[in-house]
């Protein structure tokens, strides 16, 4: 049977009833089977899948109804320039990290800096800064091997040179370096977390995201051991819960920090902390 763009658009949001993003999903996952910018469907709305199309685009509307991410189903997500590739390993690169990327390209820093991004994921922190900053040597690390994989996966599909990715426990493997600015967007979410049961967060890894009864554990564990690895003035800069400003800057406060500062997201609240050794 015959099924124009404009009929299977509105067959899947039909499908899609119950997401707040039903039009957009429908558009992102059909301009993924014809493999065309999203311009081409409302240039040739009467324009027919194949039956072959029809049965692929019907088949990822089905796991988007079933919750799939989007991301997931398309293999990828833009963040900051870059198209990053995603898996169930980590974290699928969310918007609000854009904001540490923005506060820390702000930072005086030397032209040569030595950067350090801690539970790097897809690559997407290290990746946007090393983009950014060519002159800068970035250092990504991981505890889940294949998220390793996939941050270099994404590296060299963009050719970033002045990026390492390897396997860590936080600083277990880093050699005693000092680095001038130390990034993470660590495991922050609290472990009996209702937000834990809703969205694209139930098919990605409690690995990238829970951290103890207050989602403070891999918080603590950072700030305890990153003095070690920072130059002297070097600044350390995390993305946390909106509600956990306070308890980052405790946190700093209690292992000699200085110069504690807040940024806040679009919606006003305070997701990014950053202080000086
Ligand atoms: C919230 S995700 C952030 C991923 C990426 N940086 C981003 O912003 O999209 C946290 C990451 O920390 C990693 N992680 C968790 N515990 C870790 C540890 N002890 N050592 C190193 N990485 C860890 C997870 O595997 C996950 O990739």
């Amino acid at each position: 049977m015959s099924l124009s763009i404009v009929a299977a658009l509105a067959e899947a949001k039909a499908a899609l009833f119950a997401s707040d993003s039903a039009a957009l999903d429908a558009r992102l996952l059909l301009c993924h089977i014809l493999d065309c910018p999203p311009a081409y469907l409302h240039t040739w709305p009467d324009k027919t899948l194949s039956l072959a199309q029809q049965q692929a685009y019907f088949e990822l509307i089905a796991q988007r109804r079933d919750g799939h991410p989007v991301a997931h189903l398309l293999g990828y997500r833009d963040f900051w320039t870059l198209r990053l590739a995603v898996n169930n390993t980590t974290l699928i690169p969310r918007p609000e990290t854009e904001l540490l990327v923005e506060q820390a390209l702000a930072l005086p820093l030397p032209e040569q800096a030595s950067v350090l991004d801690l539970g790097t994921g897809t690559g997407a922190i290290a990746l946007a800064l090393a983009s950014e900053r060519p002159g800068w040597q970035l250092t990504g690390v991981d505890r889940i091997p294949a998220a390793v994989t996939l941050a270099t996966a994404n590296q060299q599909a963009h050719q970033i040179p002045n990026v390492t990715f390897m396997h860590s426990d936080w600083f277990s493997a880093v050699e005693s370096q000092r680095f001038d600015l130390i990034v993470s967007n660590p495991p922050y979410v609290e472990d009996n977390s209702e937000y834990l049961i809703q969205g694209d967060v139930v098919f990605e890894p409690r690995s990238a995201l829970t951290a103890g009864h207050d989602g403070m554990d891999d918080i603590r564990q950072i700030c305890a051991a990153a003095r070690d690895y920072l130059s002297e003035n070097g600044v350390i800069m995390f993305e946390h819960g909106f509600n956990q400003a306070a308890a980052v800057a405790d946190c700093l406060q209690t292992h000699g920090y200085r110069q504690i500062r807040h940024f806040n997201d679009l919606a006003n609240l305070p997701r990014v902390t950053s202080a000086i050794r």
